[in-house]
């Protein structure tokens, strides 16, 4: 496994937030994490990358044991995080944020290639190149945000909404940005609120409600369980 998460129990102030989740990332996979606004999405993707801490349990990433690492602990290690409210600096351009995230870890690519393999990734942001975060659409900035993560070279990729108040229109563009980087060797967890916005190319789901995993197991699986689909489609 890449990824380990172990019986993990998180509390914020005095709500138990996580309970005993549970969750695995091998290698090549792309995972995504459903649940329903307030289902604890966010709160596991901060755990994994050390800015919750955990009251019990174990987060394992790549053999080691990181979690009580902190957030430049876990980066420095290799997990990119693009967090859910695309957090680029307005003030910089698109090609300044994708450069600043070049000069976090230091792997066997330099920040020439890094660049050009955010590009390769996402053409839109290559053309907006000089754009201030400000003068870029939402969507854009979605790219942006994923391309930032790219940029530091992980080896992983924990994504907390991708999709969310972007138009049909975009959205298969940035799962097929998504998958690209899923075929270069990067396992993915993709967190998810919107059951719609679940690309066909996922590996396996795991269903969160109320901080508790409710589901894990492939897409198909998902589809004949009624229950956890009520939870999550809300379909009859
Ligand atoms: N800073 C905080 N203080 C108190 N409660 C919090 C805080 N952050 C999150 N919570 C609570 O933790 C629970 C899980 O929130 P979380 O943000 O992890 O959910 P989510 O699945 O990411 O939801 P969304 O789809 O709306 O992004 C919610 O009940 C939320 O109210
Ligand atoms: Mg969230």
């Amino acid at each position: 496994m890449v990824l380990e998460v172990r019986n993990l129990n998180v509390y914020i102030k005095a709500s138990h937030i996580l309970r005993n989740v549970s969750i695995e990332m091998g290698e090549n996979e792309v995972i995504s994490l459903i649940g329903r606004n307030g289902a604890g999405k966010t709160t596991l993707l901060r755990s994994i990358m050390g800015f919750a801490k955990p009251e019990s349990g174990s987060i394992t990433f790549e053999g080691r044991d990181v979690t009580r690492c902190s957030p430049h602990e876990t980066a420095l290690a290799g997990i990119g995080y693009a967090p859910e409210e695309s957090d680029i600096f307005a003030d910089l351009t698109t090609l300044e944020n994708i450069e600043i995230a070049t000069w976090t870890r230091k792997t066997g690519r330099n920040e020439e290639e890094r660049i050009k393999l955010a590009y390769s990734v996402f053409p839109t942001l290559e053309r907006y190149k000089t754009r201030r975060g400000t003068q870029i659409s939402g969507g854009e900035r979605k790219m942006l945000s994923i391309a930032r993560a790219l940029a530091m070279d992980p080896r992983i990729l924990l994504l907390d909404e991708s999709f969310e108040g972007l138009s049909p229109a975009i959205i298969p563009q940035i799962a097929e940005s998504i998958h690209e980087i899923a075929r270069m060797g990067r396992p993915i967890l993709l967190a998810e609120s919107n059951i719609y916005h679940v690309p066909d190319f996922v590996d396996k789901i795991y269903v969160i409600e109320r901080g508790e995993i409710i589901f894990s197991g492939k897409s198909e699986e998902l589809l004949n369980d009624k229950a956890v689909l009520k939870i999550v489609a809300g379909a009859a």
